[in-house]
């Protein structure tokens, strides 16, 4: 990879992590990168840095473009380990006249680093620093996702560097949006929206909504992870606007999990019964089949989550419990739900998964199914009707 100059005198100097497919219980399937970006003006600014593992690639980056002792300020945007992992190897290297941060930053950077003695400066919203033709100003982005989180907007290029909001994880060597297939990209946002973000959609319509009334301007946007939008950065505003809002589609979710297939014969009796009632997009999901987080994807804009599991000892399958916990911290709206599943003698799951829907407040469109041993063509009437009475309330 090389420095790739973004605007005049604006680089991209990160690093591309191809072989990552793990990102603390996400799955990536393609990698990421850790971006981080360089402006060189009377003052040289780096904005974040890289994953521990990634100082060469920084540095190699940087080296194309400046000496790293010619850098003067050192921005934190997001103190998460993936973007300062190389900060106390860059500081010492560096020894930047100043280290900006937010003040939620600085109590993350001490309580990360231990190194009162580094020359933080606090920033605040609005506040400005001027570079020479440049100037930067800062926009406190608190929760999102981390309290720390800021933006930093350049006014002069309309260029908004966004730490972690807009990102993909997606390794490429392409950098730029108008580079790779639309449709591929933002289903890498999506994805990245559903896992990291979805739990903070009220916090991002609040952002969305200061920034249309009295905002910057935005032509480019270059988050921490993925590519950068310089084409059609209204595309991901607005993507980010409906998946905040939580608009579903009539699409269903049956996500499972099956002892010896009762429960996955229930599974298919209910998505007939969707079916009957005219809903197409259907996606059933067994939860050892499929990572959490996809799981997670596909439930972004889904109008019903139906849950079905077996009876294991007294509660639901391991694979639901994982991928419910997951689900319930995200906090999906705007649904309906219902639950099902078989059982041997006690027959618990179904209660359990009513109260995982209860908990994240998922109306039941009807009375969860249960039934005993395997199911017979009698007996699964009762799932398609479930079916038919979840495509009604959708
Ligand atoms: Fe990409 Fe929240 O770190």
């Amino acid at each position: 990879m090389t420095a790739t100059e973004i605007r005049p005198d604006i680089f991209w100097v990160g690093a591309v992590d191809w072989n990552n497919r793990d990102f603390h219980g996400y799955s990536i399937k393609k990698g990421t990168s850790y971006n981080a970006y360089l402006v060189r003006d009377e003052k040289t600014v780096l904005f974040d840095t890289v994953r521990q593992g990634f100082k060469s690639d920084l540095l190699h980056h940087l080296h194309q473009v400046t000496g790293p002792q010619k850098i003067d300020y050192i921005v934190v945007n997001h103190v998460e380990l993936d973007h300062s992992g190389c900060l106390p190897e860059l500081v010492e290297l560096i020894k930047p006249e100043k280290i900006f941060c937010s003040p939620m930053g600085h109590k993350a950077l001490l309580e990360h680093f231990h190194r009162p003695d580094w020359p933080y400066q606090v920033v605040k919203t609005g506040d400005e620093i001027k570079l020479g033709k440049r100037t930067v100003r800062f926009i406190e982005t608190r929760m999102l996702h981390w309290p720390d989180s800021m933006f930093s907007y350049i006014p002069e290029e309309k260029l908004l560097i966004s730490s972690d909001a807009f990102g993909q994880h997606w390794a490429t060597s392409e950098r730029f949006d108008d580079q790779v297939e639309e449709s591929e990209l933002l289903a890498h946002a999506a994805k990245y929206y559903a896992n990291i973000l979805l739990l903070y959609s009220p916090l991002v319509q609040k952002l969305l909504a200061e920034v249309a009334a009295n905002g910057p301007a935005v032509e480019i946007i270059a988050p921490d992870h993925g590519l950068i939008w310089r084409r059609s950065p209204g595309a991901i505003i607005d993507a980010y606007g409906r998946w905040s809002r939580q608009e579903s589609r009539r699409k269903a979710v049956i996500v499972y999990d099956t002892m010896w297939h009762s429960t996955e014969k229930m599974a298919r009796a209910v998505e007939s019964g969707l079916q009957q009632e005219g809903i197409e997009e259907i996606r059933l999901l067994h939860a050892r089949k499929n990572h959490r987080s996809d799981i997670m994807t596909e439930v972004l804009d889904a109008r019903a989550l139906i849950l079905g599991s077996a009876t294991l000892n007294n509660n639901i399958m391991p694979a639901m419990a994982d991928v419910l916990t997951y689900m319930k911290g995200l906090r999906p709206k705007e649904k309906v739900g219902a639950a099902f599943g078989s059982y041997g003698w006690s027959g618990e799951a179904v209660k359990h998964l009513q109260a995982f829907l209860d908990e994240m407040g998922i109306p039941a469109a009807g009375e969860g199914v249960r039934i005993k041993n395997v199911p017979g063509h009698d007996s699964l009437k009762a799932c398609v009707e479930l079916g038919r009475a979840v495509a009604k309330a959708m």
